[in-house]
């Protein structure tokens, strides 16, 4: 059976665990390890919505294991002029050894798991960004080296807000969230969060006051306030989030020293003060090169078929 991954729900602690650490030894050991792992392989990476660090990183990342990319924007594709999801599943795997897809409706990258016979990778979906939170996880990881923290994360309940919670919850990091009303994450996938966080004794939090939720905090996390589909909404999105900016006031409130993380790109001025992002504490583009290191584990992972033999 091929393996996919398209949210860290499918995923137990002790698998996202180990592939944290095949990530640092990936890193580490850039120039000599894993080389040869995608050799004579071939990697679809369909984007329906712009990017930099995805595409940059995955493409960067098989050519690392010796594979060849092939970037193709909807544009480009039959898939922008109306070929179906399932059509185009099974074209590709005719082709391709595996498929990484940037998409709107998270629906789509399931049909396009279930009509592909190679694996299918979740590159940022409305709902979910699994790739991001395993190279977030792996930052948080280098920095303090051990996953007993507490990550706040103050803006909107978008795709970040869900894989983070689903993240923490997974790894046993205590996790709470102030979001405006009306901009909550999902309570399907806080209820799931929840659940998981409880079986591994930490906890989700989640209210309205980034004051609270920051308190105790070792991470500071946010996102942008549109996310890419929902520039319509920018005005009033605006509006609603005032008062939901990281600056150094809130950063500082946590009452220790306190990182900050943002997957980018980041709207300076909106959601970040531009002193916080430049600051010291900023781990911001540790978190965007860790993006390469932790989808080449991901890959790997899923071209042996979900085995780790030989990996680790
Ligand atoms: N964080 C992230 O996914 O960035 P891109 O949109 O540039 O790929
Ligand atoms: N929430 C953002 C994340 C970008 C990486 C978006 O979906 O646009």
């Amino acid at each position: 059976m091929k393996k996919d991954f398209l949210t860290l729900r499918d995923y137990d602690s002790d698998t996202l665990k180990k592939l944290v650490q095949l990530a640092i030894k990936m890193k580490k050991e850039r120039l000599t390890f894993g080389r040869d792992i995608l050799k004579n392989k071939t990697v679809a990476l369909i984007f329906e919505k712009s990017s930099t660090r995805t595409r940059v990183s995955f493409e960067v990342g098989v050519y690392d294991m010796g594979g060849y990319p092939l970037f193709l924007s909807k544009n480009d594709i039959q898939l922008g002029r109306g070929e179906t999801i399932e059509d185009t599943a099974r074209t590709l795997s005719r082709y391709v050894d595996m498929i990484m897809i940037r998409t709107f409706e998270h629906s789509k990258v399931e049909k396009l798991a279930k009509y592909s016979s190679v694996p299918v990778i979740n590159g940022l979906t409305d709902d979910f960004h699994p790739c991001q939170v395993m190279a977030d996880i792996m930052t948080v990881y280098e920095k303090f080296g051990t996953y007993d923290l507490k990550l706040a994360y103050v803006g909107d309940g978008n795709n970040m807000a869900h894989s983070l919670m689903i993240g923490c919850s997974k790894f046993g990091i205590d996790f709470s969230i102030a979001t405006p009303k009306g901009y909550e994450p999902k309570f399907e996938v806080l209820n799931y969060a929840m659940d998981v966080a409880r079986k591994n004794g930490k906890t989700i939090h989640f209210n309205n006051d980034p004051y609270e939720a920051v308190r105790g905090a070792d991470i500071i996390y946010t996102d942008v306030w549109t996310s890419m589909g929902q520039e319509a909404e920018n005005e009033i999105r605006l509006k609603a989030f005032q008062g939901y900016q990281v600056d150094m006031e809130l950063l500082k409130a946590t009452g220790k020293k306190t990182y900050f993380m943002h997957c980018l790109p980041a709207h300076r001025g909106e959601e970040v003060s531009d002193d916080v992002i430049e600051s010291e504490f900023s781990i911001v583009f540790d978190e965007a090169e860790n993006r390469l290191h932790a989808q080449k584990a991901i890959m790997a992972y899923l071209i042996k078929n979900g085995e780790f033999g030989g990996l680790l």
